[in-house]
């Protein structure tokens, strides 16, 4: 395993949803490099089931092995939820950061008591959700709500048309209407419409995207294991299972990333292999 200073971070979604997380990553630490891989030819994991999505996770993290990863963050709280367990089991020479709805920042910060979660059907079901629901339950009401077709709309980069707003409506509103003040991003491709659902939700419901607090939590581990990068640019990496091109434009777009994109693609075994 790769573990000298300079060895990218791997880092990996069904799509582009993890670009959220990775901007946060590179803000706050500029020195790293980054592989970053799109499991596009899947996205999206939500209504898939766990033992589906863990296998491959356990796939994406061999590449970003293969390709000399020092620590993998799994920017996907879907893939978080199903596989982490597994993968730190499997794995147990990597560290890995996950995500899990940021629960704990909104239970300390709600003032109505009442919590909003927007996640994928697989997120609620995993194991880490399960965990949270059992912590919090007593101190708040947690109001859980899944958004199916907005991760469609983000893939495809239509979130300004004007159907995103309906359906945010649609999602959104029961939660304001149940009294929510607090509204957790539980899947990392929601912090691109997050101007649309502060309209939809008002200025008196906050937004919780976990991001900023991965990016922290990435530096603390590299920090921990001395493996951060010597002072220097990083070097990014993208890779994906679908279009190249489609996911050039979309990086652009969302995060203004301007530089070439690797297509790969799943072989036997679940293995995956440059093209
Ligand atoms: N961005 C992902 C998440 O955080 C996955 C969404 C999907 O592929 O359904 O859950």
């Amino acid at each position: 395993m790769a573990s000298s200073s300079n060895a990218p971070i791997g880092i990996f979604d069904s799509g582009v949803g993890g670009l959220s997380v990775w901007r946060a990553l590179v803000q706050r630490l500029p020195h790293e490099g980054t592989l970053y891989l799109a499991d596009q030819a899947h996205v999206p994991y939500g209504p898939r089931p766990l033992a589906e999505v863990t296998n491959y996770a356990k796939g994406i993290t061999r590449f970003l092995l293969a390709h000399g990863a020092k620590l993998i963050v799994v920017a996907c709280n879907t893939a978080s939820g199903a596989a982490l367990h597994t993968l730190r089991e499997t794995f147990p020479a990597m560290p890995f950061v996950g995500m899990e709805p940021a629960v704990k920042p909104a239970a300390e910060a709600t003032r109505s008591g009442v919590v909003g979660i927007i996640a994928t059907p697989a997120t609620f079901q995993g194991k880490l959700f399960q965990q949270l629901v059992q912590r919090f339950t007593s101190e708040v009401q947690l109001e859980t709500q899944t958004c199916p077709g907005l991760v469609e709309l983000i893939e495809t980069g239509t979130q300004d048309a004007p159907e995103t707003e309906i359906l945010l409506r649609q999602y959104l509103q029961p939660l304001v209407e149940r009294g929510i003040d607090q509204l957790v991003l539980g899947c990392t491709h929601y912090p691109f419409l997050r101007q649309a659902m502060q309209r939809v939700v008002g200025e008196r419901v906050t937004l919780i995207d976990p991001a900023p607090a991965v990016a922290r939590q990435i530096e603390r581990r590299l920090r921990r294991r001395r493996i951060q990068a010597l002072p220097g640019t990083g070097q990014h990496t993208f890779f994906t299972t679908g279009d190249p091109l489609t996911f050039a434009e979309m990086a652009q777009q969302l995060v203004g990333y301007t530089g070439a994109v690797n297509g790969v693609h799943w072989g036997k075994d679940c293995e995956i292999e440059r093209r």
